[in-house]
């Protein structure tokens, strides 16, 4: 439907349309919005070094190509979601600083070691699996420009989280100790991945404000429920077991009873103390650094063509 010109915010968000970069906002709405988003960003770019890791000890040509293409759409969806977040007054400079320096956070899974092979497999069916199931509500956000990126991005994780099922798939067909490999990979990454969908609902301090703007649609226990009612059976169909004793149908409530992962455990790895905190910040900065000389070619390239237009 045609937007009216006079609509008012509260009444954009009551008819479920979109608030685009011009439009009148309150300034927590794009507060709120700055932060969520530049922590997805951040978290897209940490998060290609755990399976970087990887990339030159994959088991064959096939996999090392597969992973490098991977890894390489996860710097893009970095790169969409900073120019999301720069429509709303912000610059990608700033955002990076504020990673770079421990004022903006980037997701706790990404603070965990990948050990073996599986673990790129558990990446991509459990990590990738999650960020979809909260993603794919991220693309009816109230925020135009965020919802769009969330589009083109989910159609990318699906094709991740596929390849890493595949991939754990394989090793849970193979030998006895392959199959042994991807269950300790599962055992390692169950309740971080868990983790990652955020605080119960009664500790989450931002989503009753987020759902009622539209931002999120789900709470956090909700999409954890979601996920956890998904992977049971791709964990089936794999001959793994999930690492939970009291992951049980419960047919009053049409979905799976389990133990939820240890909340102080996220608590302390989103402060800093995870296993692989320090070392995650420390390659950012390096990289960044060593980036240093591109970045100015690239201003010092752009700077001769404004001037090269003008004369
Ligand atoms: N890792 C790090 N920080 C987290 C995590 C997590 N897994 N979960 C919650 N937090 C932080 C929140 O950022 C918030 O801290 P802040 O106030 O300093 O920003 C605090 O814990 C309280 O949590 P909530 O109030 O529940 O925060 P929010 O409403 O933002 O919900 C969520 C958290 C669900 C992660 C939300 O921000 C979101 O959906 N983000 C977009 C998706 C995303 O960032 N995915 C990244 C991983 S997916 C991938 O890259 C493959």
């Amino acid at each position: 439907a045609a937007r009216l010109a006079a609509s008012t915010f509260d009444e954009v968000i009551a008819a479920d349309q979109k608030i685009e970069p011009r439009d009148a906002m309150p300034e927590a709405y794009r507060k709120t919005l700055i932060r969520q988003i530049a922590q997805h960003a951040h978290s897209e770019i940490i998060g290609m070094q755990p399976e970087g890791n990887w990339i030159s000890r994959a088991p064959s040509l096939k996999r090392k190509a597969i992973l490098l293409a991977k890894v390489q759409d996860e710097a893009g969806h970095g790169l969409y979601l900073y120019a999301a977040a720069e429509t709303l007054g912000v610059s990608r400079a700033d955002l990076v600083d504020a990673l770079l320096d421990g004022r903006q956070k980037y997701s706790s899974i990404f603070n965990y070691p990948t050990l073996t092979w599986a673990d790129v497999g558990a990446i991509g069916w459990l990590v990738d699996g999650a960020a979809i199931v909260n993603q794919v509500p991220l693309c009816r956000c109230s925020y135009g420009p965020y919802a769009r990126a969330m589009i083109r991005v989910c159609k990318e994780e699906s094709f991740h989280q596929r390849q890493g099922y595949e991939i754990l798939h394989t090793l849970a067909h193979g030998t006895e100790a392959q199959h042994a490999m991807a269950q300790d990979a599962l055992d390692r990454w169950w309740y971080p991945s868990l983790a990652m969908f955020g605080p119960p609902d009664a500790d989450s301090t931002h989503s009753e404000r987020s759902m009622a703007w539209k931002i999120k649609r789900f709470s956090n226990d909700e999409l954890r429920q979601r996920f956890v009612d998904m992977c049971v059976g791709q964990a089936e169909i794999l001959g793994l077991r999930i690492p939970d004793d009291g992951l049980r149908w419960n047919e009053q409530r049409g979905a799976y009873d389990f133990t939820a992962p240890d909340y102080a455990e996220l608590m302390r790895v989103i402060k800093g103390d995870g296993p692989c905190n320090r070392q995650r910040i420390e390659h950012r900065r390096r990289a960044h650094a060593e980036g240093a000389w591109v970045r100015e070619a690239a201003e010092a390239y752009a700077r001769k063509h404004a001037t090269a237009t003008v004369a």
